[in-house]
């Protein structure tokens, strides 16, 4: 049976709610509506039914009190795959593929790995949905992935992501570096970074603050990481961060003062300052090397 006529065109709707963000109305038109968001741009004047109308009430109430549109819609797009996502985690940002871009940059090519013979081995620190990991495994099938994360609730939706996208990763309950065995030939990590009293965490309230909030400005997990990485990094291996637009300058010393070799700094699509590295070098290997 037909659905009973609202009266509503997507287009009145549309310009009914003018204090939200465009994209998150688009898009939850075309989750109720299934359809693309061409298809939705080209037929404005489609009559939404009384169901639907109900379904879309819900969710923009649900905007006007911070609720991020991929809760609502229980997935986020990142480097290309879908990922389930829900309020244990941190919704992926774009800005953190920024990490992925370098961690496949300092990764030795696959001929290079053939060549050798051996498995190159990378951890993700804190994986919350898996994005990170995810996007690794996607990309480099030769190389040995492993996930941590504190949170068991994140670690069951990204062995959830995992299976989904058949793409597979270890993965281990730890506090940072604690339950995690053997050497590394990579670690990345996108740690919480931001500082408790910084004003821009009330627009984040929704998401989880184990994700987001960090002591000492900001720097307490980075530091912690940065002490403990080289413990588990072969010699020459690497150490990749995601860290606050304004924290390059203490994530590149923080390095540097845990004998990682010339560090450097990547900015984001925006422009800012995002993801330092640096390499295990061979000072640093007298003092962890047993
Ligand atoms: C900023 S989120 C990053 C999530 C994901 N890697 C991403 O980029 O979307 C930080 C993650 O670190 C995890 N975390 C916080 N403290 C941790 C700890 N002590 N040990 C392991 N993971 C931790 C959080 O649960 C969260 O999933």
């Amino acid at each position: 049976m037909a659905e009973t006529a609202s009266g509503i065109s997507v287009g009145h709707w549309l310009r009914q709610h003018p204090q939200l963000v465009r994209i998150d109305l688009e898009l939850s038109l075309c989750y109720v509506l299934d359809c693309s968001r061409a298809h939705l741009l080209g037929h404005a004047d489609s009559i939404l039914s009384i169901g639907q109308l109900k379904q879309l009430q819900d969710w923009t109430d649900q905007l006007h009190a911070g609720i991020p549109f991929a809760y609502l819609c229980g997935k986020q797009e990142f480097w290309g795959l879908e990922l389930a996502v829900d309020a244990s985690v941190l919704i992926p940002r774009p800005d953190t593929e920024t990490v992925v871009e370098q961690a496949l940059a300092c990764l030795p090519n696959q001929s290079q790995v053939a060549a050798n013979g051996v498995r190159p081995r990378l951890l993700d620190l804190g994986t919350g949905s898996g994005a990170i990991a995810l996007a690794l495994a996607t990309e480099r099938k030769d190389v040995e992935i492993h996930a941590c994360d504190i949170s068991a609730p994140s670690l069951a939706l990204a062995r959830a992501n995992s299976e989904a996208l058949q793409l597979p990763v270890h993965f281990h309950h730890s506090d940072w570096f604690d339950s995690i065995d053997g050497r590394f030939d990579i670690v990345v990590a996108n740690p919480p970074y931001i500082d408790p009293a910084d004003p821009h965490l009330a627009a984040l309230h929704a998401e989880p603050s184990h994700a987001l909030i960090a002591q000492e400005r900001g720097l307490a997990d980075l530091r912690k990481i940065c002490c403990d990485a080289a413990r588990h990094l072969h010699l020459h291996g690497w150490l990749v961060l995601e860290h606050g637009y304004d924290q390059g300058a203490a994530v590149r010393a923080l390095l540097a003062a845990n004998g990682f070799s010339a560090p450097q700094t990547r900015r984001d699509l925006g422009g800012n300052e995002r993801v330092s590295w640096g390499q295990k070098g061979a000072h640093d290997a007298q003092l962890t090397h047993g």
